[in-house]
């Protein structure tokens, strides 16, 4: 068994350091890194088709800078590469994360024919000013074109989470330098500014979120990630979200493996919902938090008329709206109820709220099976730090196990930890040793709960401060309120104590697999074989290979 460290690990932060790495409000803009100078870059759109044109913004403190593109999957291929490209510093407005940067173009280039879909992460290298380098990255996908797709997956990256999480410019969805005191998250984002450092590419040691430490009694929370992120210069929400986080792993894991692997973004999924057609599996991984009403249609449609959807990820949490052709997107979440005018006059059912908010009608459950609000946090701040670390297993003769050895009350992946950050659930009850979704859950027909572990909505210890609580009761009120109308004790206690699952359902001609945690993904980066098999069990059954 693995041998868990019982001290955090420590990144050389003073404690004032500390606080201020999970407690402040710190994000990339332009001329952050004074003297050395700097260089960035955006695209106009997330994923491109074979042929098409790519359009680079970039603002550079150096007068030339040189790219290069590489494919980003189970091997890195050099694709592009260009020196002595012309660029200057562009002036960018302050609410750059809402209304996009607006900088004037710098280079374009085609995509080959012969590009295979996937990611492409773009370096841009520049001479600082002492001599040494100024560098970038920037990613955009590679989307396929349509046709029939016997045999190949289709991955769709949590791009709506991505941009969600982008602290690029100051504002996201969780914090912000908007309103009139310049603290408010930001309700709408803008897809025109460079990724926030850590999104493209990440160190191999950077820590993920969920804890890798036996927690001594009565310790007060640390947050391994958001110190290193502080110490390193990385992106506050580097862990939270992202391609080098999460939906790499995944890709770089299929590949590897052997599966030929297409990839989409949400934007595609929104607005080409024919790009599904053709394949026999579709893949969402990692944390996947932000979905519009025209996604879950698409998928819906598909598995109905006989696809197959396997969803490794956690999170199902808000609806979005994407507005300006898809370069912005909306979402109030916690003030949308007050703010939102989908609740004055417009329709309630595109509200940006909580997919479970009863007014929108489309609890999560109705696609994936699953819910955020019956689900959510664990093994890391106070929410079960000491928890389960793997899916505990309820029904291992179910064909996704086959070939693991698994057995009744095991743990799936508790090695690699893929049980957290975030995990979706719902309301069940134990029967004979097993558990059934009750009736008011929300479950589809047919659905089957293969594992089930706990989760938390609070943080609850009489051993810690609140002043030292950083994920508090806040989204157990927020929950209370959107499902029973008022954030009291006697709903947040009806509310608090999640859980995170493994469910399996047929819909239509078609079927659902979803392991609903943020870390799945963890699992294959690590290589634990009992999640690889669990997966390929899945993507070979989708597949009509098995
Ligand atoms: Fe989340």
């Amino acid at each position: 068994m693995l041998q868990l460290p019982t001290e955090f690990p420590d990144f050389g932060l003073t404690p004032e350091q500390r606080r201020e790495a999970v407690r402040g409000h710190y994000y990339e803009w332009p001329g952050m890194d004074g003297s050395s100078g700097e260089i960035w870059c955006y695209s106009e759109r997330f994923s491109y088709r074979p042929g098409e044109m790519v359009t680079l913004f970039v603002s550079s403190t150096a007068p030339q800078f040189g790219i290069v593109i590489v494919r980003d999957g189970g091997v890195e291929t050099k694709v592009f590469e260009k020196t002595g490209l012309l660029a200057r510093w562009q002036e960018t407005p302050d609410q750059c994360s809402v209304e996009g940067c607006g900088w004037d173009a710098t280079f374009e280039f085609r995509i080959g024919d012969d590009w295979p879909s996937g990611a492409y992460r773009v370096t841009l290298a520049a001479d600082d000013r002492g001599g040494g380098t100024i560098e970038s990255h920037h990613l955009f996908i590679v989307a396929p074109l349509p046709g029939r797709k016997p045999g190949r997956l289709l991955q769709v990256a949590a791009t709506g989470t991505w941009l969600a999480y982008n602290t690029w410019g100051g504002s996201n969805h969780y914090q912000g330098i908007t309103g009139p005191k310049r603290d408010q998250y930001a309700t709408m984002v803008s897809t025109q500014r460079p990724w926030c450092r850590g999104f493209v590419v990440l160190p191999k040691d950077a820590p993920r979120v969920p804890v890798e430490v036996a927690v001594p009694p009565k310790t007060v929370p640390r947050y391994p990630h958001m110190e290193w992120a502080f110490a390193t210069g990385h992106s506050k929400k580097y862990a939270s979200s992202g391609w080098a986080s999460y939906d790499s792993h995944f890709f770089r894991f299929a590949e590897r493996a052997g599966y030929t692997v297409d990839l989409a973004s949400q934007h595609d999924l929104h607005f080409s919902p024919e790009i599904l057609d053709g394949y026999d599996c579709v893949v969402f991984v990692g944390h996947d938090e932000y979905w519009t009403w025209e996604m879950r249609d698409a998928v819906d449609a598909y598995v109905e008329r006989g696809g197959h959807a396997a969803r490794f990820a956690g999170n199902f949490m808000w609806q979005t709206r994407l507005e300006d052709e898809g370069r912005r997107q909306v979402c109030y979440k916690y003030r949308a109820r007050a703010e939102d005018p989908a609740y004055r006059g417009g329709d309630v059912t595109r509200a940006t709220n909580s997919w479970e908010a009863p007014e929108i009608g489309r609890p999560g459950s109705a696609t994936f099976g699953l819910n955020a609000t019956r689900g959510v946090y664990a093994g890391w701040g106070g929410c079960a730090p000491r928890g389960v670390r793997g899916f505990p297993v309820y029904r291992p003769e179910h064909w996704a196990f086959a070939g693991t050895g698994i057995y009744y009350g095991d743990l799936l992946g508790a090695d690699s930890h893929v049980y957290g950050y975030e995990v979706d659930g719902l309301d069940f009850e134990i029967r004979g040793g097993l558990p059934y979704p009750t009736a008011e859950s929300g479950a589809p027909d047919g659905l089957q709960v293969l594992a089930v572990g706990m989760a938390s909505q609070v943080e609850e210890s009489a051993d810690i401060p609140i002043e030292d609580q950083f994920l508090t009761d806040e989204d157990g009120r927020f929950t209370a309120e959107t499902l029973f109308g008022e954030a009291s004790d006697a709903n947040l206690d009806k509310v608090k104590r999640g859980n995170g699952m493994i469910v399996n359902f047929p819909r239509g001609k078609g079927e659902i697999f979803h392991a609903g945690s943020c870390e799945w993904v963890a699992g294959l980066l690590r290589q634990d074989a009992m999640v690889e098999r669990v997966t390929k069990n899945v993507l070979d059954r989708y597949l009509g290979k098995s």
